[in-house]
């Protein structure tokens, strides 16, 4: 063999045994198999309000009762993914027999190396390590809008939108306590940098915006004419951002469509459009 085909193929071998070694690595145990209480079930689609145009995506899914429930109970599509074959078997001939196997499937996967990127709505009953190590994953995969429901078990560093707390009995022989919680995060679009903006000609004719961003805590400042003006009030859901410019009057709203954002001005008067384009 000539010495380039000879590396060429040795490099494919190592690729080749790389994915392999990925592969054989050990499952990582999110979690033992304890249900969430059907009541906790409700609770958790309730606060993500989920409905007939969600994805919904549980991970570690035992007996498949979210995903059931999300598809039965609010009409939504969705799948789950678990380790154990008899929970998977399980969850597939329920979803069969509730005539709903159209819209709802189960996997034996790791949730680990699940891709995600399809869920509207993501759910979880898992140890509070396994919830913090899919933060980044999160992140990475999840669109922004989606809604992230964590029974008991809170992301660290990041605010919940909303949480509610109850008492269970239920709980007391899963967890010791009756205390109950489940808390409901929006993952935020991206909009860290220097935004090139189209202002209303009253605002501005040139102009552009600083932006910082710590999930979904944004702030900065805008840049009109020439004159810095720090931002107000500046609020991120999901893909929608809304701020205001200290010292005048009105409010900005607009949808991040990855690198753009449009939205509308309303200053007392009509509203007028206003745009932004990332990095230019
Ligand atoms: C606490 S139970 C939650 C079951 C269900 N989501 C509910 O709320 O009723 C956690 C589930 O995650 C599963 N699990 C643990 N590690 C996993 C992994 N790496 N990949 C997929 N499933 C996993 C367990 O087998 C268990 O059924």
């Amino acid at each position: 063999m000539i010495p380039a085909l000879r590396i060429a193929s040795l490099l494919l071998a190592l690729v080749a045994l790389g994915a392999r070694a990925q592969d054989l690595q050990p499952i990582k145990d999110a979690g033992p198999y304890v249900p969430s209480p059907d009541s906790v079930v409700s609770d958790m689609l309730k606060l993500a309000e989920v409905g007939p145009a969600d994805f919904v995506i549980d991970l570690g899914s035992g007996d498949g009762r979210i995903v059931l429930t999300a598809a039965k109970v609010f009409g939504a599509r969705g799948f789950g993914v678990e380790i154990k074959d008899e929970l998977v078997r399980k969850s597939n001939e329920a979803a069969k027999n509730e005539g709903i196997a159209g819209r709802v499937k189960f996997f034996k996967r790791d949730l680990f190396k699940t891709d995600i990127s399809q869920a509207t709505v993501l759910t979880m009953y898992l140890l509070p390590d396994t919830v913090n190590l899919l933060k980044d994953k999160f992140l990475a995969e999840l669109k922004p809008g989606t809604r992230v429901i964590s029974h008991d078990y809170p992301l660290t560093g990041w605010i919940p939108e909303k949480y509610v707390q109850m008492d269970l009995e239920d709980k007391v022989q899963i967890s010791g306590v009756t205390t109950t919680l489940i808390y409901l995060y929006v993952i935020p679009a991206k909009v860290a940098g220097r935004w090139s903006a189209k202002m209303p000609p009253a605002v501005a004719r040139q102009a552009s915006l600083e932006l910082r961003q710590q999930l979904t805590k944004v702030s900065g400042s805008a840049r009109l004419d020439g004159r810095d003006v720090p931002l107000e009030d500046v609020k991120l859901r999901g893909d929608r951002l809304s701020f205001k410019l200290a010292g005048r009057k009105g409010e900005f709203t607009g949808q991040v469509k990855g690198k753009s954002i449009e939205g509308s001005f309303s200053g007392g008067g009509p509203k007028s459009a206003w745009s932004a384009t990332l990095g230019s």
